[in-house]
């Protein structure tokens, strides 16, 4: 495994482990998932190196904060724990209050980054960090982050915090390249990390999937990547990730987190819905793509063009009619 050099304690993995599917009924993996396998999940990523584990209070209603508190154990302390606040009404107290909550649910006395989940358009970012300087005062919370925050407001979150709001959890994959344009040259710059969510946007970057063999779940139904139109569209990059992966003897899921945490300011979060996927996950780690790799990759991901935004809804609404 490799980690983040942010002087961040415990020291962040390159590959972290992403838990909105414990527990989580829009993903379908069902009971014995998270009865079992999310806590086999776990326990393998902590053998294998992995310091980064991911969660929200929305996550199942809780429940991922719970799995995910049982599953470490006594592990907890060596781990850098993650989790997100859902921003409604996010007046300082209440900020307090939902911290407490979901270091309850996860069984600690620290969150080591705790991030509020979206920016909300009507609270200020002073107002949240109000909230969030008294949880760093008082030691329940290690290090402040934000997501899916533009540049400007991560940045007046910092001011309003007076101090370091050390990461900003985006979508960013090659199928989502937004992150590139002001975020990560500020990451990089100000010794700041990106989390990158979706890295292998749902499952679409393992190339599992085509127009024949859809996912079937609620998450992936919502999401537009998973058109018909759109599995068309994403194979000439599935199709530069395998020819990628066969020179490493990988997959192409790997080769795909491989080309996220390429970036030095960049640690990844995949979700798994098996051992052996959070195993391969891991393994990207170790991957090392040459420039002319790294050049392909980009220029067929600069290629896809999906279908996405207002012109994807007709389609989207046809699909659920079918459904
Ligand atoms: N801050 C936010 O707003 C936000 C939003 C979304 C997600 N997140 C966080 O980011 C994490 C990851 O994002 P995500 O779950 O949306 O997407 P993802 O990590 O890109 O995709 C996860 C899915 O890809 C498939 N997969 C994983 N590893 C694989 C492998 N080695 N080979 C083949 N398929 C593999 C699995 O689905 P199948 O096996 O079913 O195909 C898995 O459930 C979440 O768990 C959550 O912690 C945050």
């Amino acid at each position: 495994m490799r980690y983040l050099d942010v002087g961040a304690t415990p020291r962040i993995s390159k590959i972290g482990l992403g838990t909105w599917q414990f527990g989580a009924r829009e993903w379908g993996y069902g009971e014995g998932y998270s009865a079992r396998e999310a806590r086999a999940i776990v326990a393998r990523a902590l053998d294998l190196g992995v310091t980064l584990f991911d969660t929200a209070e929305m996550y199942g209603f809780g429940r991922s904060e719970r799995i995910l508190g049982e599953a470490l154990g006594d592990q907890r302390e060596s781990v850098f724990v993650a989790t997100k606040l859902l921003p409604v009404l996010p007046l300082a107290p209440v900020v307090e209050q939902r911290a407490v909550a979901s270091a309850n649910r996860l069984g600690t006395r620290l969150l080591n980054l705790y991030q509020v989940h979206w920016p909300n358009p009507l609270v200020s970012d002073a107002t949240i960090m109000r909230g969030m300087r008294a949880l760093q005062h008082v030691g329940l919370v290690g290090e402040v982050g934000v997501s899916n925050y533009p540049l400007s407001r991560w940045q007046a979150a910092e001011r309003a915090l007076g101090a370091r709001v050390l990461s900003n959890q985006v979508r960013y994959s090659l199928a989502d390249r937004t992150a590139e344009r002001d975020l990560l040259p500020f990451a990089a710059e100000a010794g700041r990390v990106v989390i990158a969510y979706s890295p292998l946007a749902q499952g679409l970057l393992s190339g599992r999937y085509d127009r024949a063999n859809r996912p079937v779940n609620r998450v992936r139904a919502g999401n537009p990547l998973f058109l018909p139109e759109n599995l068309d569209r994403a194979s000439e990059l599935i199709g530069v990730l395998r020819e990628v992966a066969d020179a490493h003897g990988a997959a192409p899921a790997q080769i795909a987190l491989a080309w996220v945490i390429r970036h030095p300011a960049v640690t990844a979060i995949p979700g798994a819905s098996s051992v052996e996927q959070l195993e391969g996950n891991v393994a990207a780690a170790e991957i090392e793509l040459s420039d002319s790799e790294y050049a392909a990759l980009s220029a067929a991901s600069d290629r896809f063009r999906p279908v996405t935004g207002r012109a994807a809804v007709p389609a989207m609404i046809r699909g659920r009619l079918r459904r």
